[in-house]
């Protein structure tokens, strides 16, 4: 396959930055988007040319590192598919493909298409600890927990922390993200105890760091390479409206 990519370039934080034009010739349709990546920056080390800087870590769609708008969309065009696993059989020879960075207010381009997600890591601190009990491990069936909600809560738990929900909401809204988070463990007996404390901290951050609120777009959940539903949201919005009262 032979492509032509327009690659955002930017060196820093500071640095206007623009779209650059590359042509990429021998592209096999079975790499994965990264491996062409991978084939591009080896052309432009041998030219001298400094390589794209982009972020990745596990490859298989678990870690939420990639992060790449392609073609205008996060992660690319294949539903629930991770930048990581994609593949180039998913577009065409002589393609021409944009590739941007996220772009929200709370997340700031570091270099090319890295950004810093580290909001996202202070909304999870913001959220604390659960308290659990010292000794031995209590028996599997002295917790009982219903299977809807094992399964809902797995469902939640499955978020990978990616940050395309902010990169598609118009408003640059991290709310999937952090229902997600509230969802997993508010269903659990195990996040009972500071579960107000944890959805009041939570919102609060998420707010700090500067994300948009919830309109009930669901460009979130169109783009989340898990499926995380908006019903998270829903439930988010309950939590906190509990907290609030149970607070005042
Ligand atoms: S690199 Fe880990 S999810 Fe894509």
């Amino acid at each position: 396959m032979k492509l032509k990519l327009r690659i955002w370039r930017q060196n820093g934080p500071q640095d206007a930055g623009s779209m650059v034009p590359y042509d990429l010739d021998d592209v096999s349709p079975d790499m994965s988007f990264l491996e062409m990546l991978d084939v591009l920056n080896e052309r432009l080390t041998l030219d001298g040319q400094e390589p794209v800087a982009f972020d990745h870590d596990c490859r298989e769609g678990i870690c939420g590192m990639c992060s790449l708008v392609i073609n205008g969309t996060p992660h690319g065009p294949q539903k629930a598919t991770t930048t990581c696993q994609l593949h180039m059989r998913h577009f065409s020879d002589g393609e021409t493909i944009d590739i941007e960075p996220w772009r929200a207010r709370a997340f700031p381009v570091v270099k090319d298409l890295v950004v810093d997600r580290g909001a996202f890591d202070r909304i999870i601190q913001a959220g604390g600890y659960i308290s659990a009990p010292t000794g031995s491990a209590p028996d599997a069936h002295a917790v009982p927990v219903p299977k809807p909600d094992a399964d809902e809560a797995f469902e939640a738990a499955t978020c990978i922390g990616c940050g395309a929900c902010v990169a598609a909401c118009p408003n640059g809204s991290g709310m999937l993200f952090t229902a997600a988070k509230i969802t997993h463990l508010g269903l659990m007996p195990q996040g009972q105890p500071e579960r107000d404390s944890r959805v009041l901290g939570m919102v609060h951050q998420h707010d700090e760091e500067g994300f948009g609120g919830c309109t009930n777009t669901g460009e979130c959940t169109a783009v989340c390479p898990k499926g995380i539903p908006l019903a998270a949201i829903s439930r988010l919005n309950a939590d906190f409206r509990h907290a609030l009262k149970a607070s005042s």
